[in-house]
């Protein structure tokens, strides 16, 4: 069984955004099942995969808060650093051997909800905005999104 499903009031109505979210949350329930069956070195490699896309995350939904001339891209920056801070402790503690995933987990869990449903959701009409303006999300592959989504994400 999943650990977090989707629900649609996680959606910020950025199909970009709504997609890179859902990864998150696939590699949170494999994190999950990876734990569950005491794999220790599956769960870390999921745990490393997982840190590695929300960072790319982090770095994409910045600068798409910097071109939409979200206000606040500052402050929600700041808030990604603390939690890549955090992540970054259950990592070194996760090679040393420590056995963190029930509480990397249950932070995860919350964390990405609340982030989601309040910080995301805040930038969420900016970059509406902005995308269909300029007419940019799904169908401009050659254009900034796209550009971006290919520097990012390759
Ligand atoms: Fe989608 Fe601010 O993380």
């Amino acid at each position: 069984m999943a650990y977090l499903h989707w629900s649609s009031d996680l959606d910020t109505g950025i199909d970009v955004i709504d997609g890179q979210h859902k990864r998150i949350v696939d590699y949170l329930n494999e994190l999950n099942e990876a734990n569950d069956k005491g794999d220790r070195q599956a769960t870390n490699h999921v745990l490393n995969e997982l840190v590695d896309y929300t960072l790319t995350h982090f770095a994409f939904e910045e600068e798409l808060q910097e071109k939409a001339g979200y206000p606040f891209v500052r402050a929600h920056k700041r808030v990604h650093d603390i939690f890549t801070k955090r992540v970054a402790e259950f990592q070194k503690r996760a090679a040393a051997g420590d056995d963190v995933a029930p509480e990397l987990l249950s932070m995860l869990k919350i964390w990405l909800v609340n982030h989601i449903k309040g910080d995301d959701a805040d930038y969420a009409e900016s970059v509406r905005k902005m995308l269909g303006v300029e007419g940019m999300e799904g169908k401009v592959a050659g254009g900034w999104l796209g550009v971006a989504l290919k520097r990012f994400f390759g």
